[in-house]
């Protein structure tokens, strides 16, 4: 497999290279950055079914997903923010429903720790297209809400993390994930 892959990974290189040299981000930034939700529905589009809202907030222009969901009762949630520009992927906000989310196509570098932790009911992720390295990928992102001195698993089926810049994966980042059933790597410089 790395053979396969070499050239592409001296491609790789390069870009993480410039990358780096042309930002001078800080992944423990201030963690405070969210996207106001007030008129948000103005701003992306929700579609109002009776079993699952649909928030399509994909192309908008914006740098950091939202401080709160859109109200959605016990509904279902669908929410994409693919093809926007959000460098550091804050924690999603809280939510006791199933739900989809969309990351892709947003240049993502950095992850808050407990992304899912207030809404671990989320089943499916697709964070695939970003620029994520495995330096960002711990279980402790992906951890679920501490209650009785212990992280609660998080409800995950389905993980995208395809066209990224991971090139191996710690056995303990599935921790939390304990129904994760299909995860896709594709496109990704894994070397075993
Ligand atoms: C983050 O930035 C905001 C606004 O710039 C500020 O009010 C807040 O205190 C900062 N929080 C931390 C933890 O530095
Ligand atoms: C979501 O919104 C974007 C931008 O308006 C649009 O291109 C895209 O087709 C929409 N997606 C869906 C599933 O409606
Ligand atoms: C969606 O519909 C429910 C009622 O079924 C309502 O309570 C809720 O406010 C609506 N949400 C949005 C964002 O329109
Ligand atoms: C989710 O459920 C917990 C436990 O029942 C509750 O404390 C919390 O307020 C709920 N969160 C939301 C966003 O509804």
């Amino acid at each position: 497999m790395d053979r396969q892959y070499r050239n592409f990974f001296a491609i790789c290189g390069v870009l993480i290279f410039v990358a780096i040299a042309t930002t001078d981000e800080n992944p423990d930034k201030n963690f405070s950055n969210f996207e106001s939700s007030v008129d948000i529905c103005r701003k992306c589009e929700c579609t109002n079914y009776t079993d699952l809202l649909i928030l399509n907030c994909s192309k908008r222009d914006l740098h950091n997903t939202l401080s709160n969901w859109p109200n959605h009762k016990n509904k279902a949630l669908r929410a994409s923010f693919s093809y926007n520009i959000i460098t550091t992927l804050e924690q999603f906000p809280a939510s006791n429903c199933s739900a989809m989310l969309s990351v892709d196509h947003c240049g993502i570098k950095f992850l808050a720790p407990g992304l899912f932790e207030n809404m671990k009911n989320v089943k499916y992720v697709d964070m695939s297209h970003n620029l994520i390295t495995i330096e960002q990928l711990s279980s402790e992102k992906f951890k679920g809400p501490y209650t009785n001195s212990e992280f609660e698993p998080i409800e995950i089926i389905h993980l995208n993390l395809a066209y990224n810049q991971i090139h191996s994966l710690p056995k303990s980042l599935f921790e939390h994930m304990p129904r994760l059933k299909h995860l896709n790597l594709e496109g990704n410089t894994l070397k075993f």
